[in-house]
């Protein structure tokens, strides 16, 4: 007998793929083109799967729309890239149970159901790893995994929706209104036709729930994480922006402070040459903050099947190595307190119907709740009908804010909503 062909044999490790869309696709691309991996694809699985075939894919992968066959089958690591909670959800619990590891790409399922699919592969001796469910290509989760588990993190920030910063920076080069740059988006395929989950923060406010999961280890559901909206933003505002020596991007942030998760995702005020303020279009950008390394930046492709694949496959090579050297261990998570209510320099944004005496009401209310200006901006050429201005407040919690904003949300002269973005330094 070849004892060393049959222990080439066995490090080999079985892999079957559920979900043949932009990434499984991908995925399959590369595992078919380099075999020498130690991961070989046995299964491809998709509904309807008859037209999904394709003739670059080993003659020997079985296609097949049929789950349980999958899960059934002799695999040792499934990959669910089929993507929402039904039936993913079932699909990965049913993998786990059955002792096969699971790599996803699959932002909605460990946002919600991380930490319970954590313990399920631990007490079943296996794996999960979701490396690209966070920023798609950029190893962000990965680095927090290993590269940095051996600093305590407290913070951490990002740019995690390319479609938010596609279009923020498009009003911010051409100076364009929203809805022109939306429209753009959605054409070029940066946007859905529904983009309301990237837009209005729901996108960034599950991988920041992943994010705070993997390097904080903290268990965060991700409709408590406040998010504001990009809706509101206007051209405008990046001319106010720019005078503060700013610009203006969707941040998803969390700082971990004695206990208390503070967190929240939407548009901020960022200095212009900050790693924040120079990312363009649809990059994403992952700032990390730790006690003994300080400061980490990960920048590149939050998305494409490409880059997405790559992070796929390092998470089952990694899987498989694992897999070879022990069982998988789950790490420990706690809960903490969530609040959103930041400490920061505040950028307020008023469209009035010009007349006397606006700016002494706006003062006199801001002076009634102890909260300080620090400028006042107002350039020249507007129309008196819908006069754009800029008041700029010191540092103040949020929660002392908001009642002189809904104080404000009464005022006549008000002929569009207080814009109202946090300044970060
Ligand atoms: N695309 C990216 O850039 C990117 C980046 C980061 C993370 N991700 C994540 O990666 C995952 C996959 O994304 P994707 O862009 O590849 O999606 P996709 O192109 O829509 O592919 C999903 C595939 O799964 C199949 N499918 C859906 N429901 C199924 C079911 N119940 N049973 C069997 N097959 C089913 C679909 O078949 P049909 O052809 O019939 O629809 C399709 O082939 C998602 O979790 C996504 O959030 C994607």
């Amino acid at each position: 007998m070849n004892t060393k062909g049959k222990t080439e044999q066995d490090s080999v490790r079985r892999v079957a793929l559920i979900g043949f869309g932009t990434v499984g696709r991908a995925v399959a691309k590369i595992l078919s083109e380099d075999r020498e991996r130690g991961l070989r694809l046995t299964h491809i699985c998709n509904r309807n799967v008859e037209r999904k075939k394709q003739p670059w894919v080993p003659e020997d992968v079985i296609w097949t729309d049929d789950v349980q066959l999958v899960l059934r089958a002799d695999v040792d690591i499934v990959i669910e890239l089929i993507g929402g909670l039904t039936p993913a959800e079932q699909i990965v619990r049913g993998a786990l149970q059955s002792g096969k590891s699971v790599v996803t790409a699959n932002k909605q399922l460990i946002a919600r159901h991380g930490p319970d699919l954590l313990q399920l592969a631990a007490s079943h001796g296996c794996r999960l790893e979701f490396g690209a469910s966070v920023a798609g290509g950029v190893p962000v989760l990965p680095a927090l995994r290993t590269g940095l588990c051996g600093d305590r993190l407290h913070g951490i920030a990002g740019i995690l929706n390319g479609t938010c910063n596609y279009i923020l920076s498009r009003i911010e080069n051409a100076r364009i209104p929203f809805s022109e740059a939306l429209e753009e988006a959605q054409a070029r395929g940066y946007a859905e036709a529904d983009a309301s989950e990237d837009l209005d923060g729901g996108d960034a406010r599950a991988k920041l729930a992943i994010l705070a999961l993997a390097g904080l280890h903290t268990r965060v559901v991700p409709e408590s994480v406040r998010a504001r909206t990009i809706r509101p933003i206007d051209a405008v505002d990046f001319d106010y922006a720019a005078e503060l020596g700013c610009t203006i991007r969707q941040i998803s942030r969390a700082d971990l402070k004695e206990g208390t998760l503070f967190a929240d995702v939407g548009p901020c005020l960022v200095p212009i040459d900050s790693p924040f303020g120079r990312v363009q279009r649809n990059l994403n950008l992952v700032l990390t903050s730790g006690q003994y390394a300080g400061d980490m930046a990960f920048l590149g492709a939050g998305a494409g099947g490409d880059p997405t694949a790559v992070a796929v496959v390092s998470d089952l090579i990694f899987v498989a190595a694992s897999l070879s050297a022990e069982a998988g261990k789950a790490s420990s998570v706690s809960r903490a307190e969530m609040s959103g209510d930041f400490e920061t320099p505040w950028y307020l944004r008023f469209f009035v119907r010009d007349r006397p005496g606006i700016v002494a009401r706006l003062a006199e209310i801001l002076g009634a709740h102890h909260l300080n200006i620090d400028s006042l901006l107002q350039k020249p050429g507007f129309d008196k009908a819908a006069l754009p201005f800029v008041i700029t407040l010191e540092p103040c919690r949020d929660s002392v804010l908001r009642p002189a904003l809904e104080k404000m949300a009464e005022l006549d002269f008000s002929i569009r909503p207080c814009l109202c973005l946090p300044i970060l330094r």
